[in-house]
């Protein structure tokens, strides 16, 4: 498909970009040919060192270990905050705009420094300390980029948990990392709507003995119930907290973060991030996937409680001294205009959002576009699942006039920050394909049975090297994370993603290759859902699949077979879809229940979820071998009764 459509890169853009193509050419080169080498010269050109690294890289990919600047000494906040004091103290680091539109605010890099500083304070003195797993459940307020700062100032490790999670999920993270201290808001506005952030972790609490301190930061402002001797008020605390703090001085491989995401198996895992290489990828990437500018308002739409938020809502823009945009809400509340009078009234240069907000607005109509100026605009971006071409093209005419190039950028949770994705001035772009790997990132792809194909090729996708940004581990279970990422082809990072590389070298993400699911740019394991549906005492087995989904990218279609003599209905539906609320989160409703008195199983009784996938997506015309099936009669009675997604 090299014959794709074709948009040449920019020439305005490219006139004045960091990176134009010969540049990136020399400089992917290099970072191939030497990676030491050019790893040092970021390592010093991006970052500021208390102490010089002895060496650049150890690895050993079939064990799991990988090492960036030994022996090196930085603090993540001396990066993001201090250093930049002298020269952009008064500048804006954060716009915080909220739900709604009359609630927004400022913090200089001064007053973030001051208040992060401050609530290191508290948290010493509630006798966190480093290497302390601290949890933080919170909306998008300015006050979780203090709180998330502080962890670093002081070297403990957070765990984001994202906002819309229930209680139970909650529970789960906290137990997983053995968090004492947790950092949450009364309640959180989303769309007009209150979430009651508070509830939900008294809720986890009761089952998390040694959760000792919650401190709870006033964002509503309605009464909520107050457990003393626990609850500590973020204000209060806030008003006789010192001011200076001094930085812990950490190990370039001292952990920053744990991360849940979902997998193919089990329950989430914590994923792992370090300090040095982590920071240093997320600020480097950020500066050159979008052409950031000195002064310019940078603004990504994602929540802090996913990786996105972290390397480049936080780290990667503040690293670089950038001013940028953390939005509470959603893009179409008050109107499907928001994301465009937002970038309006904060003259927003720099825009990073999901296809499936794309596919929502375009779904809403051009009117909506088209009554906003947006010409502070100069490069959009595109992160969290494939994007369909005709919502592309939409991003790049209709919100971008044609004047903004669109990066397609492709990442994952585990590889802390982008690894294939055009540069604004140096890339040719093609609609659907996430390009060319940035500097240091080499791609493969593999046949199923480990063999790498040469020149156009469509197969699993590995990485055959590392770079600094990439998870160190999975929390409290290093096994996993060699079993999951470095076991099926050794010698490569499995990613877990399909994709195929054309004639110009253009790499096409296929989509997972597990059952890892993509709702809405949300990471979704099909277990996690399956083990909530399954709790019900009159579910036997479940089976969850996704479909592809016009606007969501991907929706959940549940198989539930019902035990013996149970008849199922709605009433049975609905109490399945609290159970998945409640144990999971409301983005995980499935779209479609349907009653399965079987499932498609081998002999061996393993379930042929290929066969589940096709009846889900409605294409029973080719549902391949089903001669292999214990019993093939469940198929035709599974497509007689598909039902039709909500
Ligand atoms: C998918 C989000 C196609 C992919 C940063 C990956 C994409 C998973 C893209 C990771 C893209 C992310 N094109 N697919 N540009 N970006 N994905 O961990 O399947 O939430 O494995 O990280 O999202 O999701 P995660």
């Amino acid at each position: 498909m090299s014959d794709q459509k074709l948009y040449p890169v920019i020439p305005a853009i490219a006139a004045s970009a960091h990176i134009d193509t010969d540049r990136y050419h020399e400089m992917y080169r290099r970072s191939i040919d030497d990676p030491e080498a050019f790893w040092s010269e970021q390592a010093e050109q991006f970052l500021d060192w208390e102490r010089r690294w002895d060496s650049v890289l150890a690895h050993d990919y079939p064990r799991g270990e990988i090492q960036w600047f030994i022996g090196g000494k930085l603090n993540v906040t001396v990066n993001c905050l201090d250093r930049h004091l002298a020269t952009r103290g008064d500048q804006i680091a954060i716009i915080w705009e909220g739900d709604d539109p009359s609630h927004h605010s400022t913090l200089t890099y001064r007053e973030l420094h001051r208040q992060v500083c401050k609530f290191a304070n508290v948290m010493k003195s509630q006798g966190v300390g480093k290497g302390d797993r601290v949890c933080i459940y919170l909306p998008m307020i300015a006050e979780a980029a203090v709180v998330i700062l502080a962890c670093a100032r002081i070297g403990a490790i957070h765990s984001i948990v994202f906002g819309g999670f229930s209680a139970d999920a909650l529970r789960d993270r906290i137990l997983d990392a053995d968090c004492r201290f947790l950092i949450c808001a009364d309640e959180s506005y989303r769309g007009g709507k209150i979430v009651h952030s508070k509830l939900n972790v008294d809720k986890a609490a009761k089952q998390c003995p040694n959760l000792r301190t919650v401190v709870v930061i006033k964002h509503t402002g309605h009464d909520i119930p107050w457990s003393n001797g626990r609850d500590v008020c973020y204000h209060e605390a806030m008003q006789s907290a010192d001011e200076t703090c001094e930085p812990e001085l950490m190990d370039a491989e001292d952990p920053l973060f744990i991360l849940y995401t979902s997998g193919s198996t089990g329950l989430p895992k914590g994923v792992l991030h370090t300090t040095g290489g982590y920071l240093l990828y997320a600020a480097m990437t950020h500066k050159y996937v979008f052409d950031y500018r000195e002064g310019d308002v940078y603004w990504c739409t994602a929540d802090i409680g996913w990786i996105t938020g972290h390397s480049y809502v936080l780290y990667g823009p503040l690293c670089n001294g950038a001013t940028t945009l953390m939005f509470e809400g959603v893009p179409t509340y008050p109107e499907p205009d928001r994301f465009w009078q937002v970038i309006d009234k904060h003259r927003g240069n720099i825009f990073y959002t999901a296809p499936t907000a794309i596919r929502a607005l375009m779904a809403q109509g051009d009117a909506y576009v088209q009554r906003t100026g947006r010409d502070s605009l100069r490069v959009l971006g595109s992160v969290g699942e494939p994007i369909n071409p005709e919502a592309w093209e939409w991003y790049y005419r209709v919100v971008g006039d044609q004047r903004c190039p669109v990066v397609d950028t492709w990442w994952q949770t585990e590889t802390g920050g982008i690894l294939i994705t055009p540069l604004p001035g140096a890339t040719a772009l093609k609609p659907g394909s996430a390009t060319l790997p940035f500097f240091g990132i080499q791609p493969a792809i593999l046949d199923p049975e480990g063999h790498p194909l040469d020149g156009e090729a469509e197969g699993i996708l590995v990485l055959t090297f590392p770079w600094p940004g990439q998870a160190r581990s999975v929390y409290g279970d290093h096994q996993r994370f060699v079993d999951t990422y470095f076991s099926k082809f050794p010698g490569y990072y499995f990613a877990g993603d399909g994709a195929r590389r054309d004639a110009d070298g253009y790499y096409w993400i296929t989509g997972r290759i597990d059952d890892v699911l993509n709702v809405s740019g949300h990471r979704l394991g099909t277990a996690e859902i399956e083990s909530a549906l399954v709790l019900h005492d009159q579910v036997a087995e479940a089976a969850v699949v996704g479909f592809p989904h016009p606007i969501k990218g991907q929706g959940i279609y549940a198989y539930v077979t019902l035990n013996v003599g149970v008849e199922g209905n709605e009433t049975l539906k609905a109490e399945l879809k609290n159970l998945v609320r409640e144990e999971v989160s409301a983005i995980a409703l499935p779209d479609a229940i349907q009653w399965s008195p079987g499932l498609p199983k081998t002999r061996s009784g393993k379930i042929m979820r290929r066969i589940l996938r096709k009846i889900a997506a409605n294409e029973f015309s080719d549902l391949g071998d089903t001669s292999t099936l214990a019993d093939p009669a469940v198929v035709e009675q599974l497509v007689a009764n598909r039902q039709h997604p909500s």
